[in-house]
C-alpha cells in the first residue's frame, strides 16, 4: 500500500490513470473511502452545507476545517489528505494565508491545501509553496464567489468567460499548483483546459475528460436532500436507510420491544 502523494497525482496523469477524490469530513467515512482505495480525501468547505447545515460555504472557519481534517487524517492511511482553505482564511494578506495553510498541515494533519480562485491567488500560491506546502487550485464555480456569480451558476458558458477560465488555469499552473479542481463548467471547456495543462485536472460537474473526478460523499450516498446538481450521481440512498433504522428503534422503544433480554446485563 503506497501512500498517495502529489507526485502520484502527476504520475497518474502522465500514465493516463484516472484520479479519484472524495470530499469527506469524518473519521468513519475517511476509513471507508481509504479502505476501498480512494486516491485522495478533500476536507471540503462544503462541510458547512452538508454537515453544519449552513446555506453556503461562507461561514466555515479555519477551526472547523482543522477539526474535521484531523478526523479524516486519523481515518486514512493511503489517501492523500487535502485541507480546503475556507473563506477569509486567504485573500486578506499573504502572511495570513500562509499561516492558515500551515495550520491545516501542522494542526489538521493535511498534506496539501486547496484554495479557490485564479489570477488573484497567484502570489498566495507561490508563498504557500515556498514553505513546502503543495497547493491544489480550484476554478469554475468556486462556491465562495456565489455572491459575485449570483448563485451556484455554471461558469465559462460563453467564449469570453471560457477563455478567461483557460487563462486562469494557465496562471495557476505557472504559479505551481500540483493539480486543479474544475467545477461546473461545460465539458468541452474542461477538456480543453485539461489538454492544455501538464498538471492534472479534477472535475466536478466538468465532464469525463478531466484527469480525475471528485464528488462530495454526502451527495453520492444520498444524504444531501435540498440541492441536487445535475452532475451528482446518487450511488446509494443512505438517508432512507438511516431514517428507517431510527424509525424502527423509536417504534421498538415505544412499544416495549427494545431492549429485549439479549440487550441487557445480568
Ligand atoms: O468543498 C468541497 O467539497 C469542494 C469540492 C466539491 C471540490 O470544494
Amino acid at each position: 500500500m503506497d501512500k498517495v502523494t502529489v507526485k502520484t497525482f502527476q504520475e497518474m496523469k502522465d500514465n493516463g490513470k484516472k484520479i479519484t477524490m472524495i470530499s469527506a469530513y469524518s473519521y468513519p467515512f475517511a476509513r471507508i473511502a481509504d479502505e476501498i482505495g480512494i486516491d485522495s480525501l478533500l476536507i471540503g468547505d462544503s462541510l458547512g452545507m452538508t454537515v453544519l447545515g449552513f446555506e453556503n460555504t461562507l461561514e466555515v472557519t479555519i477551526e472547523d476545517s482543522i477539526r474535521h481534517s484531523q478526523a479524516v487524517a486519523r481515518g486514512a492511511k493511503r489517501a492523500h489528505i487535502i485541507g480546503d482553505m475556507p473563506f477569509l482564511s486567504y485573500g486578506i494578506n499573504v502572511e495570513e494565508t500562509v499561516r492558515n495553510a500551515g495550520r491545516l498541515v501542522k494542526e489538521g494533519k493535511c498534506e496539501s491545501v486547496k484554495l479557490e480562485g485564479g489570477v488573484e491567488r497567484v502570489e498566495e500560491i507561490k508563498e504557500i509553496k515556498s514553505i513546502g506546502i503543495p497547493v491544489l487550485g480550484h476554478i469554475g464555480l468556486t462556491p465562495t464567489y456565489i455572491n459575485e456569480f449570483g448563485g451556484f451558476k455554471i461558469q465559462g458558458k460563453n467564449s469570453e468567460t471560457a477563455s478567461r477560465l483557460l487563462k486562469h488555469a494557465k496562471l495557476l499552473e505557472d504559479a505551481g499548483v500540483y493539480a486543479m479542481v474544475i467545477e461546473s463548467v461545460p465539458w468541452k471547456l474542461a477538456k480543453e483546459i485539461t489538454e492544455s495543462l501538464s498538471v492534472p485536472t479534477i472535475g466536478i460537474g466538468a465532464g469525463e475528460y478531466c484527469d480525475g473526478q471528485v464528488l462530495v460523499i454526502d451527495d453520492l450516498i444520498g444524504l444531501t436532500l435540498d440541492i441536487k446538481p445535475k452532475f451528482v450521481k446518487k450511488y446509494a440512498d443512505v438517508h432512507s436507510i438511516v431514517k428507517n433504522a431510527v424509525k424502527e428503534f423509536s417504534d421498538e422503544v415505544k412499544n416495549g420491544k427494545f431492549p429485549s433480554e439479549k440487550y441487557r446485563y445480568d
